[in-house]
């Protein structure tokens, strides 16, 4: 049984072109507001969101991100960033210390991060826009945090291109259900031959969506990706952000 908002759920996917039509201020808004509506462990509200729309600002952001075009072309970009220095100008200006624990600390700020957006992305679809989010707004943080002024205890998590859309892309097809739900407890013996099934899938899924120049499925795509170490530096910029990780 579907509602229209489990419909628009389940019909997601990335959009990466946008035809060229700003974003009304008053769409904005709602959308912005729908991310500060989504919840919040123990309500600290752990993230800020940076409203991107110079053309400049996108251009360099595109650049820093891996040189990913859409991240200029969109009309706005949103950069999702993990927030700690609100919530301790909150305890000094109380007299107290921010002594939270370091791994938690990350752990709240990243899921409040990502719920926010999440939110976000929904409420845009549902005006019609579409989106991508971008991880790449991780791969030189220290550019991305000067560019942005970002101030100690924050960090950018994931970016996100809003814009109306100009594709019409085939759903990318998920994993089998049961291969992700697990009813009382998890169970092991049946997740071969599932992910082997989602292989089938998606092999043909990306060997359609290329014209047969990409015919490895999901399964492969992630033991090579997995295999190589990625974005090392964060373990520094997030030290150098004042965010106290060992
Ligand atoms: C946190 C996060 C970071 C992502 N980073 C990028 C990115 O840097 N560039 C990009 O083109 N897509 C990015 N994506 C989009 C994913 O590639 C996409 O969601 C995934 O392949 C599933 O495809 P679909 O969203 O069309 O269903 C990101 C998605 C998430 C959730």
């Amino acid at each position: 049984m579907q509602t229209d908002v489990t419909r628009l759920i389940q019909s997601h996917r990335s959009i990466r072109k946008y035809i060229d039509k700003p974003i009304p201020e008053e769409v904005l808004e709602d959308v912005l507001a729908c991310a500060q509506w989504a919840p919040s462990s123990h309500n600290v509200q752990a993230y800020s969101i940076i409203v991107v729309r110079s053309a400049e600002k996108k251009k360099q952001l595109a650049q820093l991100c891996g040189g990913q075009k859409w991240v200029e072309t969109c009309p706005v970009f949103l950069v999702f960033c993990a927030d700690f220095y609100r919530l301790k100008l909150t305890c000094d200006m109380r007299g107290t210390e921010l002594l939270a624990d370091e791994v938690e600390n990350m752990l709240v700020a990243a899921v409040d991060t990502a719920l926010a957006a999440e939110n976000a992305l929904v409420a845009a679809r549902s005006h019609g826009l579409g989106g991508v989010m971008i991880g790449g707004i991780r791969n030189q943080p220290e550019d991305v945090a000067r560019l942005l002024q970002l101030p100690e205890l924050t960090a950018p998590i994931m970016g996100m291109c809003l814009g109306y859309p100009d594709q019409d892309v085939e759903q990318k097809p998920r994993l089998p259900q049961r291969a992700v739900i697990h009813e009382e407890e998890y169970r092991t013996e049946h997740l071969p031959a599932a992910l082997e099934e989602y292989e089938a899938i998606s092999a043909e899924y990306y060997s359609r969506r290329t014209k047969g120049e990409l015919t490895e499925g999901w399964t492969r795509q992630m033991a090579d990706y997995l295999k190589k170490p990625r974005r090392q530096h964060l373990g520094d910029f997030l030290r150098q952000q004042g965010f106290p990780l060992k």
